[in-house]
């Protein structure tokens, strides 16, 4: 029997991995839409739409990701309280309305990264139920806080992690049979609008470059701990858990190795064997509007976790190598 999923965002990062992802499999007809085909701020024509094709599995890709233009600008927050809170409830209902199975993402923004290792004891934030079985993240000075399970008590520090904890909220509400799968620093080929943002690596790797050229050295953040998830990598964990018919609910879905933004500058370049020098720098080096959490990695009770992010970064640096 043939699957229809309807992957909606299918020229994001995350997107047009889906679209890899399940159309390379007989198993399913996959429906691509983005922007040019759909609206999905505009309820009653996406129910419409979405109805008349009346698809198996709807899976919700899009985002608003600029997160500190909408901390700073009223209008922007709105854009943001639309397509992450309001759009996600919308889809789940829609998916709900034909049984159909619903996908969307989160981030680990939608946690405040303050809660402190307490060895033995459940800490503040924690759900007291499965950090015990989670796995031991590395030594103590270097994690001096613990990671976070799905039913860790969230606490967004940002707007836009708001409006992403909101969209759960939503999804969970209105939800029948649904999956929400947070991810963090998502990597992969960029969206193929116009000035579509490029992940970390694709902009360090052109900085390094520059810098070698240049002579200087490249600054980079050493904090906001978290995991990178490789955009493939996402793609195809999310079709097993779809084809796990695993329960509905909460997820975390992340490649292994947790790391501060300089330590996978370093990576990188290591990898790439290119000699630049690389300054780690506080966090408040960088001013921005958003507060992000200190330390957020992200770990799953509910599923085996990924490869290591070095090892998808490879693999996407061969593919990319001009
Ligand atoms: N990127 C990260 O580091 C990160 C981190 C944590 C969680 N996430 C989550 O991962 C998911 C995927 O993110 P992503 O980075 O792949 O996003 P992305 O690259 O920005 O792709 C989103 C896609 O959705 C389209 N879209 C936006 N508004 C739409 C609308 N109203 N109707 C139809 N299509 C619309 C966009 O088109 P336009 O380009 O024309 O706007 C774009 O093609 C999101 O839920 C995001 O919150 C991402």
């Amino acid at each position: 029997m043939t699957h229809n999923v309807l992957i909606i965002g299918a020229q994001g990062m995350l997107g047009q991995a889906l679209v890899a992802a399940f159309g390379e499999d007989e198993a399913y007809h996959v429906t691509a839409w983005d922007r040019a085909e759909i609206d999905v701020t505009d309820t009653p024509a996406a129910r419409e739409k979405i109805t008349a094709l009346w698809p198996d599995i709807i899976i919700n890709a899009t985002a608003y990701n600029a997160v500190d233009a909408c901390e700073e600008d009223d209008a922007e927050y709105a854009k943001a309280q639309a397509l992450n809170t309001r759009v996600p409830g919308e889809l789940a209902k829609i998916a709900a309305s034909l049984q159909a199975t619903f996908v969307h993402y989160s981030t680990d923004y939608v946690f405040d990264g303050q809660r402190p290792r307490v060895n033995g004891r459940r800490g503040p934030g924690c759900c007291g139920q499965k950090c015990q079985k989670c796995r031991y993240m590395g030594p103590e000075e270097n994690f001096p806080y613990w990671p976070y399970c799905e039913n860790d008590d969230a606490n967004p520090l940002s707007r836009y992690g708001q409006t992403k904890r909101d969209g759960e909220r939503a999804v969970e509400k209105y939800g029948s049979r649904y999956y929400i799968i947070r991810l963090s620093k998502l990597f992969g080929a960029p969206a193929t609008a116009p000035g579509a943002k490029r992940s970390f690596f694709d902009v360090m790797r052109d900085v390094g470059v520059k810098a070698q050229r240049d002579g200087t050295c490249v600054t980079a953040v050493d904090g906001e701990t978290s995991c990178f998830t490789y955009a493939p990598d996402l793609a195809v964990e999310t079709k097993a858990i779809i084809e796990d018919a695993a329960p509905s609910g909460i997820y975390h879905v992340v490649n292994s190795g947790p790391c501060t933004w300089y330590e996978a500058a370093k990576t990188l370049y290591e990898i790439l064997g290119m000699d630049v020098c690389v300054k780690p720098v506080p966090p408040s080096a960088f001013p921005r509007p958003a507060q992000r959490p200190a330390s957020s990695v992200l770990i799953s009770t509910k599923r085996s976790p990924l490869r290591d992010y070095r090892e998808a970064l490879r693999e996407y640096l061969v593919q990319t190598r001009a």
